[in-house]
């Protein structure tokens, strides 16, 4: 089963206009000589207020060869929820995929698991793809529960999500004791937990929607760590924080899942 491999950027609260304009005409700027067809699947997730102008600036280049996402959203479609960002105002930018789940939302903001079943199930009834994120805390794994845990918050996030469905879905694992820590999970780990992730995906969806899937690996991913991420079975690409800032080392991880 070959699945496209997928390479996200994960800018969090970082970049005003400008400086997420600079960085996105950047990345396009490095990629734009590089086979369309060989280059993994290009993601970036800009603040919400970024959405306007790196969504401008992909689509003026026309090369379709990066991809908008947004960092989170709501469920609702409209009304009186000060603050919050409905899936049909991002899809106004052009996005195509919305995280959720991310462990910052879960322990930060209290996100709880029907609050990412109900925005994952917004989202793919919107025609828009979620990349739901799940992961353990270093206290999980030392005590052994990691994948029970991991396998829970994958079964909760897709309750009532159509088995059809399931196989559209992006899957980040990320163990949370390893995001912007440097400390990554070793390779092989992170393929066992990520083959944990799709065999639960096979009693959900059965074996053929969950041999679709696309599951990322995310958690300090570097140049360095690439390669070796990539060449694992079941790793399907990587979600990228810190080193998604710089040009430089994005386009590194990208041509390292090449
Ligand atoms: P990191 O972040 O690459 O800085 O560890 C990953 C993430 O939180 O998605």
């Amino acid at each position: 089963m070959s699945r496209r491999p997928i390479i996200a950027g994960n800018w969090k609260m970082h970049n005003n206009r400008k400086a997420s304009a600079e960085l996105v005409c950047g990345i396009k700027e490095a990629i734009e000589g590089i086979d369309k067809d060989a280059l993994p699947e290009v993601v970036v997730a800009p603040v919400f207020t970024s959405l306007d102008v790196v969504s401008q600036n992909i689509c003026n280049c026309g090369c379709g060869r990066i991809q908008l996402a947004a960092q989170n959203c709501y469920f609702e479609e409209k009304g009186a929820f000060t603050g919050e960002v409905s899936i049909d105002m991002i899809k106004d930018f052009d996005a195509k995929f919305i995280i959720i789940g991310h462990s910052e939302r879960r322990q930060i903001f209290g996100e709880s698991d029907e609050m990412i079943n109900k925005k994952a199930k917004a989202i793919i009834a919107s025609g828009l793809t979620p990349i739901i994120c799940c992961g353990e805390t270093l206290e999980q794994r030392e005590l052994g529960v990691t994948d029970s845990h991991i396998a829970s918050q994958i079964v909760k996030a897709l309750e009532g999500v159509a088995p059809a469905d399931v196989a559209n879905v992006v899957i980040a694992y990320e163990p949370i004791w390893a995001i912007g820590t440097g400390k990554t999970c070793d390779s092989a780990e992170a393929n066992r937990v990520i083959k944990g992730i799709r065999t639960t995906l096979s009693q959900i969806a059965g074996k053929e929607n969950a041999d679709k899937v696309r599951i990322l690996y995310g958690g300090s991913v570097k140049p360095e760590t690439i390669k070796e991420q990539m060449a694992q079975s079941d790793i399907d690409g990587a979600l990228v924080g810190g080193a998604s800032l710089k040009v430089d080392s994005f386009v590194e991880i990208i041509k390292g899942a090449m």
